[in-house]
């Protein structure tokens, strides 16, 4: 009887090692190197946390302690790290991710959760070329890749953005506007770059729960518009193609979306889609440059073929019979999308910290 308790507690205690929540895995199990994804891991935040004590501002270990190396809790709590630097510091965390990602869980770059990890570079890394990051978005229907291929939505969120400065100062337009124009001008141009991405998200990923992809927010500025009158208004007097934000380099939206006459909502959360990749993608030492860094991956565990292949979640899905068929692994169904409002941050000169990421 003591035996069989005991051989119990040992099995529980096994799970919940293999369960070990680990970057946006939580159960990293799924993972060719689980381990190693572990260690990989760790490393990064030992890193980081040196990053931003020995380069933002004098350091504030308390203050990174305190908030347990959160970003956005260290530029409300201790500001005067400064909050460039402590993006910065951010940045090379996400791209150590990617590392780990790449060498021990290479058979998960296709997964939701990897788009989220680069999806972080996005966010952090100041005037990064998302054209650098691997796997990321990944190749249509790629085995096991994510139901939603949202690092699409972030690349083209990204051309929306650059746009809208093109439009902003777009001096033949200006010049044939009268002063009361002007000002609708500029409001159509920031209302199309909400509808842009409103609409990418719409169109890229039909099924998916837009919820998910952070669609709220971009629908909440395009109802209110920048002074409350719905962006309709300014977009009937400057539509949006006329705007260039219809061409390829501007995210080539074709229908602009009002709130008005938005499509059917998709019900699905994300999930990845099953399959197993069985050798590494790239091989078995690549690299991916990052800044003018170039960044080498070894590949470890390339003979361990992980066959748990897709996430289901709890989300209200009504497609997916690979879903259904497949290995429930417990990976997280958070939402995803470019953080609110988020802007790719301006380039700011943090010396030492920014000579790492960039070899400046
Ligand atoms: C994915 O597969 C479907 C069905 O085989 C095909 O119609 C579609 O064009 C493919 N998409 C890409 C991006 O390859
Ligand atoms: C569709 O999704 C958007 C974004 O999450 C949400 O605001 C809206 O209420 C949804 N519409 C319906 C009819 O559920």
């Amino acid at each position: 009887m003591a035996f069989k308790l005991f051989l119990l507690l040992s099995l529980a205690a096994s799970r919940i090692v293999l369960a070990e929540k680990v970057g946006y895995f939580d159960d990293s199990s799924v993972c060719a190197d689980p381990k190693g994804l572990k260690t990989c891991y760790e490393d990064a935040d030992t890193r980081y946390a040196s990053c931003i004590n020995n380069n933002c501002a004098g350091g504030d270990p308390a203050c990174y302690k305190a908030c347990n190396g959160d970003s956005s809790c260290m530029a409300s709590q201790c500001p005067n790290l400064g909050i460039d630097c402590i993006n910065v510091c951010e940045c090379i965390k996400n791209a150590n991710e990617i590392d780990c990602m790449a060498e021990s869980c290479w058979n998960q770059v296709y997964s939701c959760e990897y788009q989220k990890t680069g999806e972080n570079l996005v966010n952090f890394c100041p005037k990064v070329d998302l054209e650098q990051i691997p796997f990321w978005p990944f190749p249509g229907n790629a085995t096991g890749g994510c139901s939603c291929n949202f690092a699409k939505i972030d690349l083209k969120a990204t051309q929306i953005n650059n746009h809208l400065t093109t439009c902003g100062n777009d001096e033949k337009a200006l010049e044939q506007l009268t002063a009361d124009e002007l000002s609708d001008y500029g409001r159509a141009c920031i209302c199309c770059s909400y509808s842009a991405i409103v609409s990418t998200i719409w169109d890229e990923c039909p099924n998916t729960d837009p919820a998910v992809l952070g669609a709220d927010y971009w629908l909440g500025q395009l109802k209110d518009g920048e002074d409350g009158e719905a962006c309709s208004t300014y977009m009937e007097k400057f539509p949006c193609k006329k705007l260039g934000f219809g061409d390829e380099v501007a995210g080539g939206t074709d229908t602009f979306y009002t709130p008005d006459n938005l499509p059917k909502n998709g019900t699905e959360k994300l999930y990845n889609t099953g399959g197993v990749v069985s050798s590494p993608v790239s091989g078995a030492t690549f690299t991916w440059t990052l800044g003018t860094i170039a960044r080498a991956i070894t590949v470890s565990s390339t003979d361990n073929v992980v066959t748990a292949t897709a996430t289901t979640t709890t989300g209200s899905d009504s497609s997916g019979s690979s879903q259904s068929a497949a290995t429930e692994t417990g990976a997280s169904a958070t939402s995803t999308g470019l953080a609110a409002g988020c802007e790719i941050p301006a380039l700011a000169i943090v010396g030492p910290v920014l000579a790492i990421v960039y070899g400046l």
